[in-house]
């Protein structure tokens, strides 16, 4: 029989408990249920309610019904609706009466929501590490790449050259915010909901700011309604690592891009690429794809649940269930693409050569060349126009531009020392711009704040 199965005069139909039922995948979080049923009862303990041989009884039957679940010798039944009620019914099972006292002053509501928010908190500080992984690797690679460099793109045209370390760094500080905002949410999604109920909280002593400690959370919920009601931390822990998805995304499509014989940037290690079942000569790269299509999936877990929140009224829907299967989704894809896209970034071979070749085109330089007269007084607009209508002109007549830069009266032989090799790059200054000082800072400023993130991420783990 279902707990709630003395209120029906017949059994639930099958369809419907088919229908209703969330056991297949909110199994996972079985361990949480089982710690948080655990501070209640201490809690209970604490309010009087229950004697100490009692607690005793209820801690080991939760305890034996986790280790079974973990082990996977638990037998569910099929009046088990969700993970919750089926280890109720097994403590029951195992504690005789006592068993019958564990769901005081507990409702399902503050249950589920407290267990979601213990494996939420479990997972995002799984994906910060994963995260922080990556950014290392960005690092490492960033420190290998030395002074190479590749053109840098806006509207994917080549633009100016930047370094390599430079270009790598843009996509670990994009990761560091998305660390900081994991961060964020877990500090937010810190607080208990256990004691609200069913909605309204209960007329028993309970102790609801003893059990949050003991789950180490800072504090309890303000408001049974809404402790029961609030999803946003599964919404924001969606957006985080949907962000990240788009990242890693972003990431992805450069791989693609790079690693395409008319780029030639990037080789991918055979470890890391795929295959093709019917052309022989094809090495693909399938984990950038996958990383760029992933994002995908992972926005749309985020607005489907947006969508199922966006008209329920207080407190308690069914509706809610629907949280469940895009989070555990979107940590699922998350990590896994997580660790792929970090070792698809660790062995592959940047051919620095080809980077260096494509940046030192001419016309990559054309700003620098204009920064050259505005530095002789040359109003930067007159520059742009001077450097503009030579690289027109090279264009027309097919003519180099050193030479033209070397036969106009604003310029001359001096200038021609801007178009060798990485002159330009080597000229850029501005901090955090991606000349070879400013970059070297940036490297410092960037693994400090590697090293700060971890020590942040080690005080939540522990
Ligand atoms: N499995 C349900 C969920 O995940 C449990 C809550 C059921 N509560 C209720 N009042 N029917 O949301």
């Amino acid at each position: 029989m279902t707990l709630w199965g003395s209120r029906m005069t017949s059994p639930p139909a099958e369809d419907m408990m088919a229908f209703t039922a969330s056991l297949s995948f909110d199994k996972r979080l079985a361990p949480c249920d089982i710690e948080a049923s655990i501070a209640h009862v201490h809690g209970l303990a604490k309010a009087g309610i229950l004697q100490m041989d009692e607690v005793d009884q209820l801690v080991d039957a939760l305890r034996r019904t986790g280790d079974e679940l973990a082990e996977g010798v638990f037998e569910f039944h099929p009046a088990d609706e969700d993970i919750h009620t089926a280890i109720e019914r097994r403590v029951r099972e195992i504690a005789g009466d006592v068993g019958a006292k564990l769901h005081t002053g507990r409702s399902r509501n503050d249950q589920v929501a407290t267990a979601l928010r213990l494996y939420t908190r479990e997972q995002l500080i799984l994906v910060a590490g994963l995260v922080i992984e990556l950014q290392r690797t960005l690092q490492r690679r960033a420190a290998e790449a030395g002074h190479a460099y590749l053109p840098g793109y806006t509207h994917l045209q080549r633009a100016q050259p930047v370094l390599l370390a430079h270009h790598l760094l843009a996509h670990g500080w994009a990761l560091a915010r998305d660390v900081d905002r994991l961060f964020g949410a877990l500090e937010r999604l810190n607080s208990s909901p256990l004691g609200a109920g069913a909605l309204a909280g209960s007329s028993l002593p309970l102790a609801p700011d003893e059990v949050a400690a003991e789950l180490s959370m800072t504090n309890r919920f303000e408001n049974s309604l809404d402790a029961v009601s609030d999803r946003d931390f599964v919404v924001e822990s969606m957006f985080d690592v949907a962000l990240i998805g788009v990242h890693l995304s972003r990431m992805g499509e450069e791989i693609v891009i790079f690693s395409t014989e008319e780029f030639g940037f990037i080789r991918l290690d055979d470890a890391w690429a795929t295959g093709s079942s019917m052309l022989p000569q094809k090495k693909n790269p399938d984990v950038a794809e996958l990383a760029r299509g992933k994002a995908g999936r992972l926005i749309g877990n985020l607005v489907g649940l947006l969508a199922t929140l966006k008209g329920l009224p207080l407190a308690y829907n069914r509706d809610m269930q629907e949280d469940k299967e895009p989070l555990f989704d979107t940590f699922d894809q998350a990590t896994l693409a997580l660790v792929a896209m970090e070792g698809l970034l660790s062995t592959c071979v940047f051919d620095t050569e080809r980077m260096q070749a494509a940046a030192d085109a001419p016309g990559l330089v054309a700003v620098d060349l204009a920064e050259w007269l505005v530095a002789r007084q040359v109003p930067f607009r007159d520059a742009h126009g001077i450097v503009g209508a030579i690289v027109r002109e090279s264009i027309e007549r097919h003519v180099p531009i050193a030479e033209l830069i070397e036969a106009h009266p604003a310029f001359g032989e001096e200038a021609l020392t801007l178009l060798e090799p990485g002159t330009a790059l080597r000229r850029r200054r501005t901090p955090g711009g991606s000349g070879p000082e400013a970059v070297a800072l940036q490297m410092q400023r960037f693994s400090s704040r590697i090293e700060t993130d971890s020590e942040r991420l080690a005080a939540w783990s522990s």
